[in-house]
């Protein structure tokens, strides 16, 4: 018999209030009505204690050695809301008995009961909290101050651990006298996030024997998140000690009195499936993208994404929207001085102070005010960009803008002290913007070895193949589309092979290919019936000795202009530096860069990271309760998720928002990453998987990871890989320690709901395809949530954080096109071969515009100071697990050693793939990171 026994109190207040509502970071199990009280009218509404009841745990359920040393009691918890009137789950672990015959012990708790007895019945007790930073807009903290409750307080009561309320029906503890915080009034200004300390004082009733729960109710404006409460001199019990903290169980290990509400609380999480969410709910729930466009505007119509073979997609959070009346099966659009109240789960707001939420705010301004006036603008000023010299000016003396009106305009609308800073009004130009790092030190960005290292090094490092067959030939339908096999021949780049023929060349892992032409083809025709005028097209690579890559020819494909049955028309360009065919080689390379923009953009970073992680994030809250070890592992990697994507959904992905404005594709982006998610499987996002597939790679017991790299230097794998064996080391570490077999995985009834949800609802367009692991094995268990962290933090970072310092020179890197290369014997051709510069710039658009909007996001994408990266959590205290802390802290110090792996290999030029010709080393994936625009560290997280 352990000499400790464990008692489990839980404690579940139902509360009435629409605007109750709970950050539930680390909760325990807790519910709320959805009640309709008017928080402001009707203050004085009370919420009932709904549930409370304790039970022993499973004797197996001994307390682990190092919590032996601590204090007494545990809860789990809280943040406490806006306005009040929230209040919790907590769950609380007490020791009930101490270690037999501990004199010392015995003596204190004498003396204990002795003080108790000679402060007339009352119990003393001390709160620690933090306040939150408040995030309110200032109208809405004036509206808070209008309108504040005057009686502004937060209570406790504490609850029986040992004796029944017997005015119940249910067995629930024992409610105590409410006591306030003392001097919490005086105490509400700074909101500083530093912890207070607030006295209590409860009046005792015996009654309550053991406090073993306490509920806390914040009526007042302000959130705050508690910490710990103290009480001194508990009759009989001495000093007790609450610690808001979280506990982890599988289902089946959870004490009998907690499962009900485990999976009450779940059920309430899941909602009902129907009506109109609010602010304050906390409601899970799936929809199609039926969101994006607006039948009442015909430049607006969008097809709805999933739910069909033709446009499948991940799923999004449910808000509930009215539909349109226009077209039912669309969600009407919140108007778009609303964006930011765009409804997510309460838990999933932004819930502090970095910089998604002036991101938020700025990419409403930009989207609102700025594009819109610098449309105009530039619609007046078609020839600002005659020369490649006016470009750099842009970024070395700011943009000009002739228009003073148009400048203060901007400046009111456009609060933000960060963005005054751009908007300078001392003299200089505004809107000056920092030199993309690419060309920082070296104008060798249109050099060939850094178009092709990109590939390798740079924002999208994650679609070049290795060459399997010459030439390459496509998957496309020809009924549909024709013969759309590759034009190139052996003739092409024969004399560029090192000596080696062709097939040589192939069989030695020496041939590459950067393949847009089969994702793009089937929309090129629509597509260039928009402003863009571009080629679909393939890029053929030859690694050399040195480890670096070469360009050997570009094709340039579009469709017949009798029809698409009747193939594709291309042209084959190779290598030319001087003349008219220089300029061309420079503008096939620039549409290699436009389709890779619009791919990486639409594909490579919103589809495959965004979208496809929020069913995980939705079916997560649905299946898993917060004491779900799963749920413990994943849940740090979805913050701000759901949030950056519904306000994304709102201003960047919606018809005519940013996206549309700034990739290629224009108004047939999402609908082509939809037809791109068909391709999309889950195993194969696995980093290892990921490289075989695009043979970048060779399945290799003897290596490290498992795998063999066909370019050595290859740096986002190599530092990937790395990552990713952390990943999959510290996940495996974590899960053993709750699953010591499959069985478990097998009986683990939540897990399983969880998979069978993200399958069935969350990606329910792919529900019936056969790679879906089984989840039957700890393996897959453990396979599947390293693929899920890789993706929300390495992936996301290693396609996000590079986007300026990589992109942001458009003349190498446009993202846009208008017009297709001159044809021989016309004025535009005899232009390109005069002017040079002048036919580039009129065929690769470089808009201003989106410059701007991409270094805005830019810079308001600079690392803020409570980013949480990989390898860290927002609290130490996130588990009392001893095990899995220590592992926890293995892979924090793995991830350390990577960070300065990487750093050494950075110095050795022998890698030359690290440095490029541009000198800009890939940071990438370096996991730890400075405040501010540091282009490396890995947020744990897709945030921004
Ligand atoms: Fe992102």
């Amino acid at each position: 018999m352990a000499p400790w026994a464990w008692t489990w109190d839980l404690c579940i207040a139902l509360l009435n209030g629409r605007f109750a509502r709970i950050d539930g970071r680390g909760s325990g199990c807790f519910r709320i009505a959805q009640g309709s009280t008017n928080l402001f009218t009707d203050q004085s509404e009370d919420f009932s204690v709904e549930i409370f009841q304790r039970s022993p745990l499973p004797a197996s359920c001994v307390a682990p050695e190092e919590l032996k040393q601590q204090s007494s009691l545990h809860a789990d918890l809280l943040w406490l809301d806006i306005p009040a009137i929230s209040v919790l789950a907590f769950e609380l672990k007490r020791c009930l008995s101490r270690k037999a015959a501990d004199p010392v012990m015995e003596e204190e708790d004498r003396n204990r009961r002795m003080r108790y007895e000679t402060d007339e019945r009352r119990i003393k007790g001390t709160v620690v909290l933090m306040k939150k930073k408040n995030l309110l807009n200032f109208e809405e903290r004036l509206d808070r101050r209008i309108f504040r409750p005057p009686d502004r307080k937060v209570s406790l009561q504490l609850i029986s651990a040992v004796n029944g309320d017997t005015d119940a029906k249910e067995l629930r503890g024992k409610l105590g006298k409410p006591a306030q915080l003392e001097g919490w009034n005086s105490a509400n200004t700074p909101l500083m996030s530093e912890y207070f300390t607030f006295s209590v004082t409860f009046d005792w009733d015996e009654e309550i024997g053991v406090p073993g729960a306490f509920l806390i109710n914040n009526y007042d404006y302000d959130e705050f998140y508690l910490k710990t409460l103290t009480l001194e001199a508990v009759p009989g019990h001495g000093r007790l000690h609450f610690i808001c903290n979280s506990w982890t169980y599988l289902p089946s290990r959870t004490p009998p009195a907690l499962q009900y509400y485990r999976g009450e609380e779940l059920v309430n999480l899941r909602g009902t499936g129907t009506g109109e969410l609010e602010e304050s709910d906390r409601v899970y729930d799936y929809d199609l993208y039926n969101d994006l466009g607006n039948p009442d505007n015909a430049n607006h119509l969008r097809p709805i994404l999933g739910g069909s073979t033709e446009f499948p997609y991940p799923r999004r959070g449910r808000t509930g929207r009215p539909l349109s009346r226009k077209d039912p099966r669309c969600e009407t659009r919140l108007p778009f001085s609303e964006s930011l109240k765009i409804y997510v789960p309460r838990d999933e707001r932004f819930s502090h102070f970095k910089m998604s939420d002036f991101a938020a705010y700025a990419l409403q301004s930009i989207f609102q005010f700025l594009i819109p006036e610098f449309e105009v603008l530039f619609d007046r000023t078609p020839s600002e960009l005659d020369t490649f010299e006016d470009l750099l000016e842009l970024f070395e003396g700011g943009i000009p803008i002739p228009d003073n009106n148009l400048l203060e305009s901007i400046r009111e609308k456009f609060p933000l002290e960060m963005i005054k800073e751009l908007l300078r009004s001392d003299g200089e130009r505004p809107f000056k913007f920092p030199l993309p790092q690419v060309i920082k030190e070296d104008k060798s960005a249109w050099a060939d070895e850094e178009f092709a290292r990109e590939m390798l090094a740079g924002v999208n490092p994650v679609v070049i193949c290795g060459l399997k067959e010459f030439p390459p030939t496509s998957k496309l339908d020809p009924k549909l589309y024709g013969n759309q096999n590759s034009s190139m021949t052996k003739e092409h780049i024969k004399d560029h092979l090192d000596g080696l023929t062709v097939d040589e060349a192939m069989e030695n892992n020496r041939l590459f290919i950067l393949d847009h032409h089969e994702a793009l083809m089937p929309y090129l025709r629509q597509i260039n019936t928009t402003s863009t005028r571009t080629y679909a097209t393939r890029t053929l690579l030859f690694l050399k000795r040195d480890g670096t890559l070469t360009p050997l020819a570009i094709e340039l494909s579009f469709p017949h202009d009798k029809g698409d049955q009747l193939g594709a028309v291309s042209r084959v360009q190779t290598p030319a530096e001087k003349g008219a065919e220089g300029t061309i080689w420079d503008l096939a390379k620039a549409y290699v860069a436009v389709n890779d923009s619009g791919y990486h953009q639409l594909v490579c970073h919103w589809l495959h990271t965004h979208a496809v992680t929020e069913p995980f994030i939705i079916a997560t809250n649905r299946q898993l309760s917060v004491l779900h070890p799963v749920y413990k592992l994943l849940h740090p990697h979805f913050r701000d998720t759901m949030n950056i994507n519904a306000l994304g959904r709102q201003t960047l992905i919606n018809a005519g928002g940013i996206l549309e404005r700034t990739v290629f594709p224009g108004k047939f982006a999402m609908e082509i990453s939809a037809v791109m998610y068909r391709d999309w499987v889950f195993p194969e996002q696995a980093l290892p998987a990921d490289l075989v597939k695009r043979g970048m790679a060779v399945e290799d017991s003897k290596s490290p990871h498992g795998i063999r790299l066909l370019i050595e230097a290859y740096p986002y794998a190599v530092d990937g890989l790395k990552i990713w064996s952390a990943i999959r080391t510290w996940v495996e570490d974590y899960c053993s320690f709750y699953y010591k077999n499959d069985e478990v995985i097998q009986e683990d009834h939540e897990l399983q709901s969880w998979w069978e949800e993200v399958k069935n609802k969350g990606h329910p367009d792919k529900k019936h395809e056969s790679w879906w692991p089984k989840m039957q094995t700890r393996e897959e268990l453990v396979e599947t949530c390293t693929i899920i962290i890789w993706i929300t933090s390495a992936l996301h970072e290693a396609v996000n954080v590079g986007q300026y310092p990589y992109r942001g020179y458009p003349l190498t890197r446009p993202a846009m096109s208008r017009r297709l290369i001159p044809k021989h014997g016309t004025p535009e051709y005899d232009e390109l071969e005069k002017d040079p510069e002048k036919a580039y710039l009129k065929t690769i658009t470089v808009q201003i515009q989106s410059i701007l909007g991409i270094s805005l996001i830019e810079i308001l994408s600079k690392h803020s100071s409570d980013e949480v990266v990989l390898g860290q959590r927002d609290t130490s205290e996130w588990t009392t697990d001893m095990e899995p802390l220590k592992a926890f802290g293995r892979f924090g110090k793995r991830l350390k050693a990577i960070e300065q792996e990487i750093t050494e290999m950075n110095k050795e030029e022998r890698y030359k793939n690290r440095i490029g010709p541009v000198r800009m080393l890939y940071t990438l994936l370096q996991p730890s990171t400075e405040l501010g625009l540091t282009g490396k560290g890995i947020p744990n997280s897709v945030s921004i």
